[in-house]
């Protein structure tokens, strides 16, 4: 009898969680209804994932809804509304001219699921948010961010980078599983002031966890927007095993926090999490204290996270477009070889001269657009624009993918042509709509290291090989197109490298 009390009574709490979900759903559509940007009809809890997913090409998706609805309109992701913000104009009003009033994040679901707490850098807000950028902006430019001290570090990756690809012996390989090593090794050099071999099991589990835990994040992922899912018997949705991943990932950051607290030294600062104890010590008395171990170990994980995957994505979409774009490539490897030759690895100092490369790396970052929804802002309190009302604390995402590809702005978005970036008299041009890294206040933190790190990993790349398809194959933009996963990545494909005093 008590059992049947039970079953009725689970019954009715779940039938009033319905009854109480739906009256919510009404109320704030109600509330929005009419000032809200327009946007396509919703299904209750499941909202417009459709829309998103109507075409695998997420593209598709979404200069289809940019067509019908402008360039503010609002989708439900999941239950709760979400406005996208499309084209350059749109952006910069927003996100430069009212920067301020759109730095903050919205209330982050999946952090706060995974990585147990809404701490680090990439999901914080506020004085917290400014407070954390700035030490972290300062701190790593002294140890040099966009600067030669660090370039010496770069200089010793590529070097280790280029031996690898030339114990291939020609054969062919995936660009991804090399070049992931050596970029995530440059963050460690920042951060734990060391690096890791490239057969080292420890690190090849935590670049596992943090390229697992990009995926789930993506715009498409149904755990970002209906955190209950994380309650479905069994793992159907994959979210205990990333949580699980993410677990042996920050018990190993934290091992690596501790082993640097043992050794401290208070003369010997000697990479990102030295000059972090430091600040604890600093400011251990004060109150709402932001520099905790917590904090530490939250914004090592979103260094790596936000740093290695994008740096790593990017050369291998370039190292897609040299094997399959023969002229380019050796017009690149003449620009080195002018200015640099081919004695030594071409440097920061070089850059000035090396304006194709350069305008290729540009046109790669253009035409990949690895990031092509950026990660959620929201507005620090309730706003109007252009007639519409964004109450404080909505999920804004910009669509970088609408200005990267607006033919308004490129003439032929469709076509890889890296001179776009080149003006007549040989310069490199730099258009503001070129927003790879986002703009405004809460733009990339890494894009200096991420630049730096692509011209001296894509040159240093091209002055030694020749990238080319496997023997009797042929590469096409079609076979490789199309994974939105977290980044806009290429399917893999395989590639071959010919050192180049081999053909002479
Ligand atoms: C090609 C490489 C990269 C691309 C295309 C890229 C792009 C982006 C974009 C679009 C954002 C979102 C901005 C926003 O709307 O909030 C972002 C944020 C961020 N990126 Fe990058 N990124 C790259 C490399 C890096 C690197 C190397 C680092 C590392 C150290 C890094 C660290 C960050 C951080 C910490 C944030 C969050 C900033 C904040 O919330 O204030 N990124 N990045």
């Amino acid at each position: 009898m008590s059992s049947l009390f039970f079953g009725l009574d689970i019954l009715s709490t779940f039938l009033g969680f319905l009854v109480v979900s739906f009256l919510a759903i009404l109320f704030f559509r109600y509330r929005y209804h009419g000032k809200m940007p327009p946007g396509p009809a919703w299904i209750p809890l499941v909202g417009n994932v459709m829309e998103l997913t109507s075409d695998p090409d997420l593209r598709i998706c979404l200069r289809r809804l940019q067509k019908k609805y402008g360039d503010i309109y609002k989708l439900y992701l999941g239950p709760s509304p979400t406005i996208v913000v499309c084209g350059y104009e749109a952006i910069r009003e927003l996100f430069i001219k009212r920067g301020i009033e759109f730095s903050d994040r919205p209330a982050a679901v999946l952090p706060l699921i995974i990585l147990n707490g809404a701490k680090g850098i990439t999901a914080v807000s506020g004085d917290i948010w400014k407070n954390q950028r700035k030490f972290i902006l300062v701190t790593l430019r002294n140890f040099g961010f966009g600067k030669s001290k660090l370039e010496e570090k770069i200089h010793m990756e590529v070097g280790l980078f280029l031996t690898e690809i030339e114990g291939l012996n020609q054969k062919p390989f995936q660009m991804m599983a090399y070049i992931q090593t050596s970029v995530g090794n440059v963050i460690s050099h920042l951060v734990f002031g060391g690096h890791f071999s490239h057969d080292d099991p420890r690190f090849k589990t935590l670049m596992n966890g943090f390229n697992s835990f990009l995926h789930y994040v993506s715009v498409g992922s149904p755990v970002m927007f209906m955190p209950v899912l994380r309650f479905v018997p069994g793992d159907f949705f994959g979210i205990k095993s990333i949580s699980r991943k993410m677990q042996v990932v920050k018990d190993f950051v934290n091992e690596l926090i501790e082993e640097h607290v043992k050794k401290f030294d208070e003369g010997n600062i000697e990479d990102f999490i030295d000059a972090f104890i430091l600040e604890m010590k600093k400011q251990n008395e004060r109150e709402n204290n932001i520099f905790t171990k917590e904090y530490l170990s939250a914004i090592v994980m979103d260094l790596f996270i936000a740093g290695t995957e994008t740096t790593s994505t990017t050369v291998t979409w370039a190292s897609f477009y040299l094997a399959t774009r023969p002229d380019i490539q050796t017009r690149i490897f003449e620009e080195i070889k002018g200015n640099v030759g081919t004695e030594r690895l071409p440097s920061m100092q070089d850059r000035q001269n090396l304006v194709y490369t350069e305008a290729f790396i540009m046109e790669v970052l253009r035409m990949s657009c690895i990031v092509m929804i950026s990660i959620s802002h929201a507005p620090v309190t309730d706003v109007s624009f252009r007639g519409y009302h964004i109450p404080k604390g909505m999920k804004l995402l910009p669509d970088i993918h609408s200005v990267l590809s607006d033919p308004k702005i490129w003439g032929d978005p469709e076509n890889f042509r890296p001179e776009r970036f080149v003006s007549d008299n040989g310069t490199l041009l730099k258009p503001d709509e070129f927003i790879p890294f986002f703009t405004g206040r809460r733009n990339c933190l890494g894009e200096s290291l991420a630049r730096m790190e692509l011209l001296l990993f894509i040159s240093g790349l091209v002055q030694r090989f020749e990238l080319m398809p496997p023997e009797g194959q042929t590469l096409d933009i079609k076979d490789v197109d199309g994974t939105f996963c977290g980044t806009h990545a290429p399917k893999p494909f395989y590639i071959r490298a010919i050192r180049r005093y081999d053909k002479a």
